[in-house]
């Protein structure tokens, strides 16, 4: 791991690799990036764009923005290729995926339009709910690799890059539990040469990705980068792996509200949680293997924050229950309500509702930019294997087998800046603050 000015500066351009690069979520990150880009809107959302860092003693009033502290890629620099299952570019995508006005589109129409996605990667057994034209004809699993790595190989010489990094946009694949040949990387690669169905596509971009040294970062719930043998691989070639499962609407909530009834030691009965959202990740999430996969990944979310066991009578009995249903006419702007039943003084029970009229797609553009450009930073950085510092992105952040996840949003948001400091080689900001006031040893 290397520190400030060892860290490889972000010479050149950053080609961004991007699996789904027509769904909603992609497609309203690039038309946003262009746009930031040509100055016409504000990156909001994007911690590393917009947010500051405060450095030193309060009194020094230090508080650069973020992107002025550390030495993050330029906007300008970031050049952006993918795969997608249906062949329209990305301004037919973004289009069909409804997010943004058509007044925010036309600015970036020609951008957009440049974006035509290669033939993805694709099997339906993964993803049931999709029927898209856009996939490579071959099957076997060293075919499939090879492809990946000339689409990359390609994509790399045309645009003159050294550097790429890949973020997974696509479906949620269907549940799948880690299982012999995700052990180690011997069995991997022995299970590509045979076609193994424990590895999904999602697996097979990251096996490519890792493979070449390039960072990949799950944007999905889908089992794909927290595997023993991705792990290993990742050790092997020195590459920065980052998930899983963008953390926006109805989660994001929950780790911010769930760390304050805990931090006033206040009890939780219940906690029912439900969505109705219409976009196509609706669509592929009504199929109950794709939904299982995201249901996992939002249930896990309470327990790690409450930890029952050692707040026996406050958390020990709670019922949580999440729920996702498909409705077509709200399209990406999803609605959450949660109804949370908690307990006070003398056990006195009181009701929290939080109706989130949010936009789904919205939330995560500005998350997509931020772990792009900070897991490039890590890379840079020589900081190889798991990033947990960007837990705070995450519904399921992946770290050490040892270790259990940190989901509360505020630790997760010092750990992101703690880690800056270090990096930058700055004094880790406690929040101690005693001596302000008496002499501290
Ligand atoms: N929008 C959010 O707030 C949010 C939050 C957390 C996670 N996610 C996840 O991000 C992903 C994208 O969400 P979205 O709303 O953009 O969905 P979407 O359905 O609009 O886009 C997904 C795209 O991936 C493509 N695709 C599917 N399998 C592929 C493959 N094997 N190779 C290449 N392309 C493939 C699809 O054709 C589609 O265009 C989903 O997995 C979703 O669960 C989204």
């Amino acid at each position: 791991m290397k520190t400030k000015d060892e860290i490889r500066k972000p010479d050149g351009k950053l080609g961004v690799l991007i699996p789904g690069i027509g769904g909603a979520v992609s497609t309203t990150f690039l038309a946003g990036v262009e746009s930031v880009r040509q100055g016409l809107s504000l990156p909001i959302g994007s911690l590393s764009q917009m947010g500051t860092i405060r450095l030193g003693k309060r009194f020094e009033y230090r508080i650069p923005l973020i992107k002025d502290f550390v030495p993050l890629a330029n906007l300008d620099d970031l050049v952006f290729g993918g795969w997608d299952v249906f062949p329209d570019n990305g301004f037919q995508a973004a289009i069909q995926a409804g997010v943004l006005k058509r007044e925010d589109l036309d600015p970036v129409q020609s951008f957009l339009e440049d974006l035509s996605p290669w033939p993805a990667v694709f099997n339906q057994a993964y993803v049931k709910n999709l029927h898209g034209s856009n996939v490579k004809p071959q099957t076997s699993y060293p075919e499939l690799v090879e492809a990946l790595k000339r689409d990359i190989e390609d994509f790399k010489r045309i645009n003159d890059l050294s550097h790429c990094i890949m973020i997974w946009c696509a479906s949620t694949e269907v549940y799948l539990k880690p299982s012999e040949v995700h052990a180690s990387l011997d069995n991997f690669k022995k299970g590509l040469e045979n076609n193994d169905p424990n590895i999904s596509p999602s697996m097979i971009y990251a096996y490519v990705a890792l493979s070449s040294g390039i960072p990949y970062i799950n944007g999905a719930p889908n089992l794909t980068v927290d595997t023993p043998a991705m792990i290993e691989l990742a050790n092997q070639t020195r590459t920065a792996v980052a998930g899983k499962d963008l953390k926006t609407g109805q989660t994001l909530m929950k780790t911010i509200l769930a760390p304050g009834i805990k931090a006033r030691a206040l009890g939780l009965s219940g906690w029912y949680s439900t969505n109705i959202l219409g976009n196509r990740d609706g669509l592929v999430l009504d199929d109950k293997d794709s939904y299982k996969t995201k249901k996992e990944s939002k249930l896990s979310v309470l327990d790690t924050i409450l930890q029952p066991d050692v707040y026996p009578d406050l958390y020990g009995n709670y019922y949580h229950k999440v729920a996702i249903d498909y409705y077509p006419p709200r399209g990406d702007s999803k609605e959450g309500w949660d109804c949370v039943d908690i307990f006070g003084w003398l056990g006195y029970p009181m009701q929290i509702k939080i109706d989130f009229l949010c936009r789904d797609s919205i939330l995560a553009a500005p998350i997509v930019l931020d772990l792009i450009l900070f897991t490039d930073l890590a890379q840079r950085a020589r900081m190889h294997g798991i990033q947990e510092w960007l837990s705070f992105y995450f519904k399921s952040p992946q770290c050490a087998a040892n270790l259990y996840p940190e989901h509360d949003l505020f630790i997760q948001s010092m750990k992101l800046k703690n880690t800056l400091r270090y990096l930058m080689g700055e004094e880790q900001i406690t929040h101690l603050g005693l001596d302000y006031y008496y002499p501290v040893q």
